[in-house]
C-alpha cells in the first residue's frame, strides 16, 4: 500500500511539509521493495534513513513550537520521544536478529501509520497554530 500525501495533511509550513514528504517517500520505497519481495534488502537503508532523520525533523517542529509558543508543545514532544523509542527498538531488533520477513513487515506497517495519523491529528493542528502567527 502506497502512502499518499494528500491535501489534508499539509500543515502549510514549507520545511515541515517537505520533511513528511521525504518520509513518506522513504515509507513507499519499502512498501514497493516488501511487494517485490526485497524488503529484507531494502529494510537497512530505510532504516539508516529514518533513524537520521527522524531525529532531523522531530527537532525541527520542536524548535518552531518553542519558539513560537505553541501551547501543546510538551504533549507534542512526548509523542515524538515515544516514537523515536519504537524505532529504536525496532532497530535494535534488527540489530540483534537481522532482517526477519516479520520484523520488515511489521516496520513497514508501524512506522508509515505512526506517520500519517501524528501527522493528520497533531502536525495539522500545529501547522493551523503557526499559520495564525504568521509562520
Ligand atoms: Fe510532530
Amino acid at each position: 500500500m502506497a502512502y499518499i500525501f494528500t491535501k489534508d495533511l499539509e500543515t502549510g509550513v514549507a520545511q515541515v511539509d517537505a520533511q513528511h514528504k521525504a518520509l513518506f517517500d522513504a515509507m513507499n520505497q519499502l512498501s514497493n521493495a516488501c511487494e517485490q519481495g526485497k524488503g529484507r534488502d531494502e529494510i537497512d537503508k530505510t532504516l539508516k534513513f529514518l533513524s537520521d532523520y527522524i531525529i532531523t525533523h522531530f527537532s525541527d517542529e520542536e524548535r518552531l513550537q518553542r519558539q513560537y509558543g505553541y501551547p501543546d508543545r510538551v504533549q507534542h514532544k512526548a509523542y515524538h520521544d515515544q516514537f523515536k523509542m519504537s524505532v529504536k527498538k525496532m532497530i535494535d531488533e534488527y540489530t540483534a536478529g537481522g532482517a526477519s520477513i516479520v520484523l520488515v513487515g511489521e516496520i513497514n506497517r508501524k512506522v508509515g501509520m505512526w506517520l500519517l495519523n501524528h501527522i493528520k491529528r497533531e502536525d495539522v493542528k500545529l501547522g493551523a497554530f503557526l499559520k495564525g502567527k504568521g509562520v
